[in-house]
């Protein structure tokens, strides 16, 4: 069977958070299946370890510091992005964070502005400077790395969940006004992934019992299994599909 669908050859690809976790093996897949890739994220030390493996692959690189919180930085990623390759096809607004847990009653309003700014915020800011660039190209995929979180809630997550929320309805509207300039946009819906973002879940053992009694495949997921169906969205294997919330989550019920 030709699976060259999945092929990224040609493509340029702007993956955030990059450095490590999720973004990390999107950007190492993508690289694997032909796509240049720009790679953003705070540290740039952690970003050119990245850069070194993507050019190893064959395939270009550039790495620009980023603070996914501000708007001038997120300007100034896609000007340099442009400068390198003159093009974007493909988006992956992953990078992302939570500061804090605890009861939303409780929560500071500083904590919760700062997840809206960096999470919420920041994919919709990058969206909009991305998605000027791919309505003038006619032709685009932005995929937001989103949560299942963002489809029922997690206990002590409340603003980092409602952040993840506003992502799914920010896709949703997304697609919808990017479809007619040949533009998909989808999200990607983990639950747990073996990263240091949740590192505190995963390593507890009672907890991940109880996860697993609710968890069909008995496991949390690897980065590399999210960079698959990043992958797969991003490919003119799924050309027909926009405005989707991808839930990978073990078949997780709760
Ligand atoms: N791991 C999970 O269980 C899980 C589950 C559901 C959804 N997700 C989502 O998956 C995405 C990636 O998470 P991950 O697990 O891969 O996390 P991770 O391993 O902690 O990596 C986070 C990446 O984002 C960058 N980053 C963090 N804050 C940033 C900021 N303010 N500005 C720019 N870059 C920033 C980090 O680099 P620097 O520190 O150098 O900036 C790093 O490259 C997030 O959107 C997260 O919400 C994760």
């Amino acid at each position: 069977m030709d699976c060259s669908f999945l092929s990224l050859q040609g493509k340029v690809a702007l993956v955030t958070g990059a450095s490590r976790g999720i973004g990390k093996a999107v950007a190492l897949c993508f690289a694997d299946a032909g796509a240049d890739l720009g790679i953003a994220s705070r540290k740039i030390e952690d970003l050119k370890v990245v850069g070194d493996e993507v050019r190893k692959m064959g395939r270009r690189c550039t790495e620009v510091a980023t603070h996914a919180r501000y708007p001038n930085e997120l300007k100034n990623l896609v000007e340099k992005i442009m400068e390198a390759f003159g093009r974007i096809d493909i988006l992956v607004n992953n990078a992302a964070s939570n500061p804090a847990m605890g009861p939303l009653i409780d929560t500071e309003e500083k904590i919760y502005d700062h997840i809206m700014e960096t999470n919420l915020k920041g994919y919709f800011v990058l969206s909009q400077y991305v998605g000027r660039v791919m309505r003038d190209q006619k032709q685009g995929v932005i995929i937001n790395i989103s949560s299942a979180g963002g489809v029922s809630p997690a206990e002590g997550l409340g603003p980092y969940c409602i952040s993840k929320a506003g992502i799914n309805m920010l896709t949703k509207a997304m697609a919808l006004e990017m479809g007619p300039y040949n533009v998909r946009v989808n999200a990607i819906a983990p639950r747990i992934v073996k990263t240091d973002f949740s590192k505190a879940l995963w390593t507890n053992e009672k907890l991940m019992e109880r996860e697993f009694k609710s968890t069909p495949l008995k496991c949390v997921a690897t980065p590399e299994e999210i960079a698959q169906t990043a992958l797969y969205l991003a490919s003119s294997a799924a050309n027909y599909m926009t405005g989707h919330i991808v839930v990978v989550n073990g078949g997780a019920f709760f």
